[in-house]
């Protein structure tokens, strides 16, 4: 078993990020560690560069990330945890698989669609190819357990589509070079929604801080975002199929048994017929005993430089000499060295 799994340094982690990836990162590293076999997890600054950024914002949520992922439970001393910048591999891997990827299949590509939106002949080149820098990132390492969200399953499909293509024309069957991952989504997937609009998902490009729950947010500003939270007049209704049409109410429902760890209707059975004068104080008050340490500890890391880089310099180190005899593989199937 081995997890393979980025995430971008872009803006604050929210409550969304940490439900819906982060915490499933810290289940599959104990699973990896349990059946003696890896779990990378990389912040994918190479990816960021495939829009605007600011450098100096890059480096610097590069390491708040970082910082978010240890006080979540990402544990350096399980999960090998590094940055994509310090191991050249994913870059070079990348290069090599651009001879087998297809325009035709990069042209498919929805997230490509929706980041270039009107104008398309003004994105970066980055951009068209992040999916394959994200196939070189998996199959570099052998990954066969790959957690994303669903928005991210296509270029999963898509890594499985370069890595058979190159297998196919450049290794025997014996011998494949690559091993064709699986996307694992979490079940519970929790798309958590924005405060401010049910129909918006929770978001770092969201203008209203109100529509978010930073991890990094204090016991009472995340209390105030909830008890700020959009909703209706209705009370709760005493079974899911009642939230049908209320997506806030649907919202902050899923978001309480995301961190109750117990599911939509059993939380309607506690709450069904209530006012939202009392579920929201019970999931503010629910939310700061979950986030409340992370929280505390992240405070604590955020500005401990030296740690933080040691932690980076480490993973790296131990991602360059697992990725290294795949990537001299690739190069060798493709007769750019001696086989
Ligand atoms: N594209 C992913 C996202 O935006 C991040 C990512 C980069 C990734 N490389 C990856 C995820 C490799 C899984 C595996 O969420």
């Amino acid at each position: 078993m081995r997890v393979v799994s980025g995430i971008q340094p872009t803006g604050q982690p929210h409550l969304g990020n940490y439900l819906g990836a982060i915490r499933n990162y810290v289940k599959l590293q104990d699973e990896a560690v349990a059946a003696g076999g890896e779990c990378l997890i990389f912040l994918a600054d190479l990816h960021a560069i495939s829009m605007p950024h600011d450098p100096a914002e890059l480096h610097s949520s590069t390491l708040e990330l970082v910082a978010t992922l240890v006080a979540c439970g990402v544990d350096p001393n399980k999960a090998i945890l590094f940055n994509q910048a310090q191991v050249p591999a994913h870059a070079e891997l990348q290069w090599l698989l651009n001879g087998t990827a297809r325009m035709g299949w990069l042209n498919r590509m929805t997230q490509f669609k929706d980041k270039s939106g009107k104008n398309r002949e003004g994105a970066s080149v980055a951009l068209f190819t992040y999916p394959v820098l994200q196939a070189a990132d998996v199959l570099l390492y052998q990954a066969t357990h790959v957690p994303v969200g669903e928005d991210q399953k296509q270029h999963l499909e898509l890594a499985r589509d370069i890595a058979q293509k190159f297998n196919n024309d450049f290794a025997s069957e014996e011998e494949p070079v690559f091993t064709l991952p699986d996307p694992i989504i979490p079940p519970e997937a929790a798309r958590i929604m924005s405060l401010r609009d049910g129909s918006a998902k929770m978001s770092k490009s969201d203008v209203s801080e109100m529509s978010r729950i930073n991890l990094a947010d204090d016991a009472d500003t995340m209390a105030k975002k909830i008890k700020k939270a959009k909703t209706d007049p209705e009370p709760l209704p005493s079974e899911t199929k009642g939230l049908e049409d209320r997506p806030e109410a649907l919202n902050l429902v899923t978001i309480y048994a995301a961190l109750a760890g117990v599911n939509a209707d059993s939380v309607l059975a506690d709450f069904g017929g209530q006012g939202f004068g009392v579920f929201k104080p019970a999931l503010a008050e629910l939310l700061v005993e979950k986030l409340g340490p992370i929280q505390q500890r992240f405070v604590e890391l955020k500005d401990d430089r030296e740690s933080l880089d040691a932690i980076l310099a480490r993973g790296a180190a131990q991602a360059r000499e697992i990725g290294m005899p795949t990537l001299k593989s690739a190069y060798k199937a493709l007769g750019l060295i001696r086989g």
